[in-house]
């Protein structure tokens, strides 16, 4: 059987992942991962390919454990796997609760590793691995500063993962777009300091980073942007000291 997996797919960029994944060949089931079950049963019922509604949350040690059983018995051959699921908190270190803490890092680090390294024994030759980062991995970004580095850490190691992987045949890129429209924003603003970003310009639809990211990967590129201005954030950070760009960004985020 062979199966595109996709976390996050209850929403925002997740769920256009799974529209444009609908569209492929080659594919005999979408399994699609998040907790809110009834916003999967909802999009299953949109899309043309069989679906697997897994609803499952991925901070807990039991998701992965019912994911890794699910994968073992029905010894899938994984040709897209989409690690999409994440959020971020607007804020400071100390505006975030230990509770906003622990699962951020659990999510956007933890489990991303966690979901790939049990895809990684079902990947074939041909198979493409999408891990979704951000252009916030590119610098550090007081007021947003742990999603930074939680989405610092997952680039790290998705460009490494590419290059284990090459001999292989997978391809894996790192998607690292700037603002995008969905439910993000309105969970990054549930917080104790909601106004630690002002505003979210230049926001793209999740359609076009799906579509682009998904080209870009079956191209072979490492590393995606999905549009001009993180690219000019990529290029800026590897000329621009990181004490000047953090100062920038200190200046935009409260306009
Ligand atoms: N929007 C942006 O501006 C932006 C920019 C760059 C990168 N990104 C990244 O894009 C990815 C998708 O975010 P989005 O913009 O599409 O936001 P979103 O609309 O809020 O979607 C987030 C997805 O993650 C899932 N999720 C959250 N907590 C989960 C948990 N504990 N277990 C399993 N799934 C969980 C949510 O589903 P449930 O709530 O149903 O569990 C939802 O499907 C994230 O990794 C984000 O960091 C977003």
């Amino acid at each position: 059987m062979r199966i595109a997996i996709v976390t996050g797919a209850s929403s925002g960029l997740g769920r256009a992942y799974a529209r444009e994944l609908d569209k492929a060949d080659g594919l005999d089931e979408l399994w699609l991962i998040a907790r809110r079950e009834e916003r999967l049963i909802e999009l299953s019922g949109s899309l043309d390919h069989p679906c697997r509604i897994l609803p499952l949350d991925l901070t807990k040690k039991e998701s992965m454990e019912t994911l890794e059983a699910l994968l073992k018995a029905e010894k899938p051959r994984v040709r897209v796997l989409v690690s999409c699921a994440g959020f971020g908190k607007f804020g400071r270190a100390e505006d975030l609760s230990p509770q906003e803490t622990r699962d951020m890092v659990d999510l956007n680090c933890r489990a991303a590793v966690e979901v790939t390294g049990l895809c990684i024994p079902y990947l074939r030759r041909g198979s493409r691995v999408l891990e979704v980062c951000s252009c916030a991995a590119f610098q550090p970004l007081p007021g947003l500063n742990l999603y930074a580095a939680t989405k610092a850490f997952l680039l790290s190691y998705t460009r490494s993962l590419g290059e284990e992987l090459k001999g292989r045949g997978v391809k894996v890129t790192a998607v690292c777009p700037f603002w995008i429209k969905t439910e993000f924003m309105a969970v990054a603003r549930d917080t104790a300091n909601p106004q630690a970003v002002k505003h979210t310009p230049f926001a793209m639809r999740p359609e076009a980073v799906a579509a682009w990211s998904l080209t870009m990967n079956d191209l072979g590129a490492a590393l995606t942007t999905c549009g001009p201005i993180p690219a000019v954030m990529r290029l800026g950070s590897k000329v621009i000291p990181s004490a000047a760009a953090m100062k920038l960004w200190d200046k935009l985020r409260k306009l």
